[in-house]
C-alpha cells in the first residue's frame, strides 16, 4: 500500500470537535436510553404534501431524467423572482441573478473559489456556519473571524476594525437570522455593511437560509432590500428549513449578475444542476409559501414557548428568540460549553450542541434545535430542571 497524503487544504481544517460527545451519545444509545436530540438543525416535520405529489408527478416523464441545464429551470428562476418580488419588494432578473443550487451549503462552499484568489483576505463572522470556514480554505483564502458579541446583539464590530484590513478584504460573509445565536439585523445596520462594502470594494456573501423562520413583524429583511447592496452582494437561500426539505437538496443564489455569472462558471465545472422534478417541486413550495408559512411559524412558535418556559422554572434566565428554531443560552452556573453538554447527556438523556464547536466566541454557550415536538421538548426541559 503507498502511504497517501491527503491535502493541505484538508489539514488545514480545525479538527472534529464532537469527537467526544458522539462517543457517548453512541454509548447511551447502545444502553437502550430515550435520548432526545435536540443536536443537529435537521427539522423532524413533513414536507407538505402538495411538494411531493409535483415531485412524483414529474418523475414519471422521462424528459425530467437527463442533465438539467446549468442555470436551471426558466420557470424555477421566474417563479423565485415572483417570490422575492411579493417577499421582498425586490426585482430580481430570473436570466443572470438567479441560479438554483444544489441546497445553499453547495452554493455558499463553492462560491470562494469563483470570487477568491490564494492569500485573498476574508472576514468571517464567529461562532459561525463550518462551510463559510471550509468553503474560504478550500479557496486558499487569508481569513480573519470577527467575533461575535451579545452585547452587540451578535453584529460584527466592522467599524472597529484597521482601516487597511478593511483595504485588503475581499470577501465578507454575513448571516442573518444567524446561526447558531438566532440574532436578526436591522435595515439600518445592514446598510452600514453595504456602505462599507462599497466603500472599500469587497463582495458580501448573505446568507438568508433562516429568512423565512421568524416570529414577529417585520420580519427578516433581504440584503438586496438596501440601495447599492446589488452591486456587491450575493444572496443565498434554502428551501431547506423553511419547508422541511433538508434531504431535497434544492436552494438558490441571487444578486449581483457578475457574481451569480462567476458561481455558475464554477458549478458549471464541478455539478450538473438540480434534478428537474426537484425544481418543480421547489416552483410548488414557493406557491404554497403564504399558507405553509404561517403554520410553520405557529408550530415553532408553540415549541419555543413550551421549551424556554419549562426550563425557566430551574431559574435559568433564556432569551427568547426571534428567529430561527434554536434556542442559544449561556450555560448555567458558568459551566464549559462542552462539560454542560455532557452533563444534559448523561444525566438528562439530551443531546445539545456546544458553542464552542462554532468557533471561541461560542464557548459559554450551548445551542438547542427545536426540531422535536412540542410534548418531547417538555419531556427534555423537565429533565433539565431536574439536574439543574
Ligand atoms: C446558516 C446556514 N446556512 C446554510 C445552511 C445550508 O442549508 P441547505 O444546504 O440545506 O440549503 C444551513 C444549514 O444548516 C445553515 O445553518
Amino acid at each position: 500500500m503507498i502511504k497517501i497524503d491527503i491535502a493541505q487544504r484538508l489539514k488545514d481544517l480545525p479538527p472534529y470537535l464532537f469527537v467526544e460527545i458522539d462517543r457517548i451519545k453512541k454509548k447511551l444509545k447502545s444502553q437502550g436510553k430515550d435520548l432526545i436530540d435536540l443536536g443537529i438543525g435537521d427539522p423532524d416535520l413533513p414536507t407538505p404534501q402538495e411538494i411531493i405529489e409535483v415531485l412524483k408527478e414529474k418523475i414519471k416523464d422521462q424528459v425530467n431524467h437527463q442533465y438539467p441545464l446549468d442555470l436551471g429551470l426558466d420557470i424555477f428562476r421566474e417563479e423565485i423572482s415572483k417570490w422575492f418580488l411579493s417577499r421582498f419588494n425586490v426585482q430580481l432578473d430570473p436570466k443572470n441573478e438567479i441560479i438554483p443550487l444544489i441546497g445553499s451549503k453547495e452554493g455558499i462552499a463553492h462560491f470562494p473559489l469563483s470570487v477568491i484568489n490564494p492569500g485573498d483576505l476574508v472576514l468571517i463572522p464567529e461562532p459561525l456556519y463550518p462551510p463559510y470556514r471550509s468553503g474560504a480554505i478550500f479557496a486558499g483564502a487569508q481569513i480573519e473571524y470577527l467575533p461575535l458579541k451579545e452585547e452587540n446583539g451578535f453584529i460584527p464590530d466592522l467599524e472597529s476594525l484597521n482601516r487597511d484590513i478593511l483595504k485588503k478584504t475581499k470577501l465578507l460573509y454575513l448571516n442573518y437570522p444567524n446561526n447558531p445565536t438566532a440574532a436578526m439585523i436591522k435595515k439600518e445596520d445592514l446598510k452600514r455593511f453595504v456602505d462599507l462594502a462599497r466603500e472599500f470594494g469587497f463582495i458580501i456573501l448573505y446568507d438568508a437560509a433562516y429568512s423565512e423562520l421568524t416570529y414577529n413583524s417585520p420580519g427578516a429583511c433581504s440584503i438586496l432590500e438596501i440601495e447599492g447592496a446589488s452591486d456587491v452582494a450575493i444572496e443565498f437561500h434554502s428551501l431547506s428549513k423553511t419547508y422541511d426539505m433538508t434531504g431535497w437538496r434544492v436552494g438558490w443564489a441571487c444578486g449581483n449578475e457578475y457574481l451569480i455569472e462567476s458561481l455558475r462558471k464554477v458549478k458549471s465545472n464541478i455539478d450538473s444542476g438540480v434534478f428537474n422534478p426537484i425544481q418543480y417541486a421547489a416552483i410548488e413550495a414557493l406557491k404554497i409559501y403564504d399558507t405553509h408559512i404561517v403554520e410553520l411559524r405557529d408550530i415553532y412558535r408553540e415549541r419555543r414557548d413550551i421549551f424556554i418556559q419549562t426550563l425557566s422554572e430551574s431559574g435559568w434566565d433564556i432569551k427568547v428568540p426571534e428567529a430561527t428554531f434554536y434556542i442559544w443560552a449561556k450555560t448555567p452556573n458558568n459551566m464549559s460549553s462542552s462539560d454542560f453538554v455532557k452533563l444534559l447527556l448523561e444525566r438528562c438523556f439530551i443531546v445539545a450542541t456546544p458553542g464552542s464547536g462554532f468557533g471561541p466566541s461560542g464557548e459559554g454557550y450551548v445551542r438547542f434545535s427545536l426540531v422535536n415536538d412540542k410534548n418531547r421538548l417538555k419531556e427534555a426541559a423537565e429533565r433539565i430542571v431536574k439536574a439543574l
